[in-house]
């Protein structure tokens, strides 16, 4: 199908840019927020943080980011810093020492895939066939393994007695990164969407346990990634103030680069000079406007009038002509999820009411929205997030947070709603 419409690949893939030179050819308009989390990154020992909306582009900023510093400390041996290109998730389900363990396997593979190269930038000392025997170890692979003595307290799993002593397997990274790096240098490490703990409470409990384990490591650069403020409020915690940076505040993309976004990645996909997006720039600003600046939901929406497209069989050969098309295609969505939807009259006002106020908002303020009680509010909330309107996490101890967010759909009906005029300056 892409090749129909001249290009490569998809146009309009979802993914974040990744760590590598195509990917800082493709991100658009973030210069500073790159220098800012490279500022952070070298120039400190604390975790840096990084907070911003669902699909705003903040795995992306990490991802160049952390290649470019790779590349700006080509030469600077023991100062150094390299860059982890998978991100870890903390998840509910998987114990600290699990984790642990995934982040020590990470770092122990990173360094045995690319031990020719990093041999030229780092003096490693020793040779990493005793890592190589751990990883390709039955037993670490299915994770029957303990932790001794010295090891990290509690974390034994079921499996005792077939398992062998993990702590080992620590200390050997350890070495390593004592051996690799500086105080200045280090590997950068990323945890991504924090927010999937969805209580800050959790998330905090999360990171407090590695404030003085993993974020304290030799050789490890810490960043921390979040959406709908769980960073700003884990910041805030006592016990980890200090230790965690202020977050890098991502903003949607503004001005020209929106436009940029789209130039850029019809450049680097074409396959002929007159290839036509089936998204142009205006389009895509238009519907980037609509859906309330979230650049996944934009590329999504743009993947499914493509496929559209595609199938209906009609030949374009205009821009404009596209941009009408896309137009009337939005409003025809839209039309027809008004209609398959079964949502009361009050719903709909706390609707209207979360979109004015921004998209977002705390549950603790349900007297502001005409409830007299966070119950009866909860239940117009279940309404509009069975309609697939917003989405809301579990109730969170910090009253602050807002976590109740509208998402694509419910902007594209809010678009619907106000006449198709609202939002488009
Ligand atoms: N500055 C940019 N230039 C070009 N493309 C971008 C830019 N920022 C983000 N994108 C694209 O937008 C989409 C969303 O970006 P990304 O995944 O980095 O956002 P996010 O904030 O991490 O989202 P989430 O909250 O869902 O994790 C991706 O397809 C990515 O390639
Ligand atoms: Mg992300």
């Amino acid at each position: 199908m892409w090749k129909d419409f001249g290009f490569k690949r998809n146009l309009y893939d979802t993914h974040p840019v990744s760590g590598n030179a195509q990917g800082e050819r493709l991100l658009v308009g973030r210069d500073a927020e790159l220098r800012g989390l490279k500022n952070r990154i070298s120039g400190f020992d604390t975790v840096t943080t990084i907070e911003g909306p669902n699909g705003v582009g903040k795995t992306s900023i990490v991802m160049v980011g952390g290649f470019q510093l790779y590349n700006e400390t080509l030469h600077d041996g023991k100062d150094s810093i390299l860059f982890l290109p998978e991100p870890f998730q903390l998840t509910t389900e998987e114990s600290a020492l699990d984790f642990k363990r995934s982040v020590y396997a990470a770092i122990a593979s990173y360094f045995i895939e690319n031990e020719n190269t990093l041999k030229q930038r780092l003096d490693l000392q020793f040779g990493l066939k005793p890592l190589q025997a751990w990883l390709e170890n039955p037993l670490f692979i299915n994770g029957s393994v303990t932790i001794g003595p010295a090891g990290m307290g509690g974390g034994r799993t079921p499996n005792e007695s077939k398992g062998f002593d993990l702590h080992g397997f620590f200390s050997l990274v350890d070495r390593l990164l004592k051996a690799a790096f500086s105080d200045k240098g280090g590997i950068v490490c990323v945890i991504d969407n924090l927010e999937i703990l969805n209580t800050s409470q959790v998330a905090r409990q999360r990171l407090e346990a590695l404030r003085d384990d993993l974020f304290a490591r030799h050789g490890m650069k810490w960043v921390v990634c979040g959406a709908r403020g769980i960073v700003r409020s884990v910041a805030s915690s006592q016990r980890l103030q200090g230790r965690l940076q202020e977050p890098i505040d991502v903003k949607p993309l503004s001005g020209n680069s929106i436009e940029d976004l789209v130039r850029v990645r019809v450049n680097e996909y074409k396959n002929s000079d007159d290839a036509l997006p089936p998204v142009g720039p205006t389009s895509f600003g238009y519907a980037f406007r609509i859906l309330h600046e979230n650049l996944r939901d934009t590329l999504k929406f743009c993947g499914d009038f493509s496929l559209w497209l595609d199938e209906s069989g009609q030949v374009i050969k205009d821009e404009s002509e596209l941009d009408q098309l896309f137009e009337i295609w939005l409003a025809e969505q839209s039309e027809a999820y008004m209609k398959s939807l079964n949502v009361p009259p009050r719903a709909w006002k706390l609707f209207d009411d979360i979109c004015d106020q921004g998209g977002s908002i705390s549950p603790s303020d349900h007297e502001e929205f005409g409830f007299n009680s966070p119950q009866y509010m909860r239940g117009q909330v279940q309404r509009l997030e069975q309609a697939d309107l917003v989405v809301s996490e579990l109730a969170d101890s910090d009253h602050r947070r807002k976590t109740v967010t509208v998402v694509a759909k419910g902007w594209l009906l809010r678009h619907h709603r106000s006449g198709y005029e609202k939002q488009l300056n």
